[in-house]
C-alpha cells in the first residue's frame, strides 16, 4: 500500500464497515451520499456501468443496480468495507453484476476500464494528491462523474484540526485533507466536463459533472 493510504486500513476497518451497514439497513444512506444519489438521476442508469472509487459499504452501487444499472465496480483499499459490500451484493443477488477490487486507485487505475458513471463519495479528502486522483478518475468517466468533498474555509479547517489531533493521539498515521474548492472545480472543467448539479450537505459539497 502506498503512503497515500497510510493508516486508512485502521480507520476504515471491518468493525466500522459492519456498523455502517447496520445503520444503512435501518435508515438508508447518509445525507450527503443520498444527495449525490438523488442528483445522479438514477433513472438514467439503465444498462449503464458505474465505478465507485472508495465505495465504502456500497450505498451508491445498490441504488444504481436497483434502478437497472448493468454493472458496478467498487475500488476500495479497505478489506473490511469490501468484505461487507461483497456480502451485501450476494445477499441481494447482484454477485454477477458487481466487481470488487482491493487497492489504491492511483496505483491500480491502469488496469481499470472506463465506466459510464464514476463516483468519489468522501474520497478526495483521503488523498494528498487530489489533482492526480481527480484527473485519473475523470479519464475513466464515459459521461458522468459525481463527487462529495469537504467545503473549504475556516470551519472545515477547524473541524479537520480536531480530526487530525484525534488521529495523532490515537497513533494513526492517516490524515484527511481539505483541498481548495476552486482548484477541484477547475480541474474538472479543464478535463472537458460541465457542472450539472451543485449543492451543499453540510459540511460537504455535492457535485455532478457531465462530459461535454
Ligand atoms: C470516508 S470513506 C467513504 C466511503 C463511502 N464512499 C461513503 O461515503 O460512505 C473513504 C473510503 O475511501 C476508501 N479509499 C480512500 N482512499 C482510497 C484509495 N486511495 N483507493 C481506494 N480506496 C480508497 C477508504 O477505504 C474508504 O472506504
Amino acid at each position: 500500500m502506498s503512503c497515500n493510504c497510510c493508516g486508512a486500513e485502521r480507520l476504515f476497518n471491518l468493525k466500522a464497515a459492519k456498523k455502517e451497514l447496520k445503520k444503512y439497513r435501518k435508515s438508508g444512506a447518509g445525507k450527503p451520499t443520498q444527495a449525490l444519489i438523488d442528483s445522479l438521476n438514477a433513472s438514467e442508469s439503465k444498462g449503464q456501468t458505474l465505478l465507485d472509487i472508495g465505495g465504502g459499504i456500497g450505498a451508491i452501487q445498490w441504488d444504481f443496480l436497483q434502478n437497472g444499472g448493468k454493472q458496478t465496480t467498487d475500488m476500495d483499499y479497505s478489506d473490511g468495507y469490501l468484505e461487507v459490500a461483497k456480502s451485501y451484493a450476494k445477499e441481494n443477488g447482484w454477485s454477477d453484476q458487481t466487481v470488487f477490487r482491493q487497492g489504491d486507485f492511483l496505483e491500480e487505475e491502469d488496469s481499470i476500464e472506463n465506466h459510464d458513471y464514476v463516483t468519489l463519495d468522501k474520497v478526495i479528502c483521503c488523498y494528498p494528491d487530489y489533482h492526480g486522483l481527480l484527473t485519473k478518475a475523470l479519464n475513466k468517466t464515459n459521461h458522468t462523474i459525481g463527487m462529495v468533498y469537504p467545503m473549504g474555509g475556516s470551519i472545515a479547517k477547524f473541524v479537520a484540526f480536531f480530526v487530525i489531533l484525534f488521529l495523532k493521539l490515537s497513533g494513526n498515521s492517516f490524515r484527511p485533507y481539505i483541498h481548495p474548492v476552486s482548484s477541484i472545480r477547475q480541474t474538472v472543467l479543464d478535463e472537458g466536463f460541465k457542472s450539472v448539479h451543485s449543492s451543499v450537505s453540510f459540511p460537504w459539497h455535492v457535485e455532478v459533472y457531465r462530459r461535454i
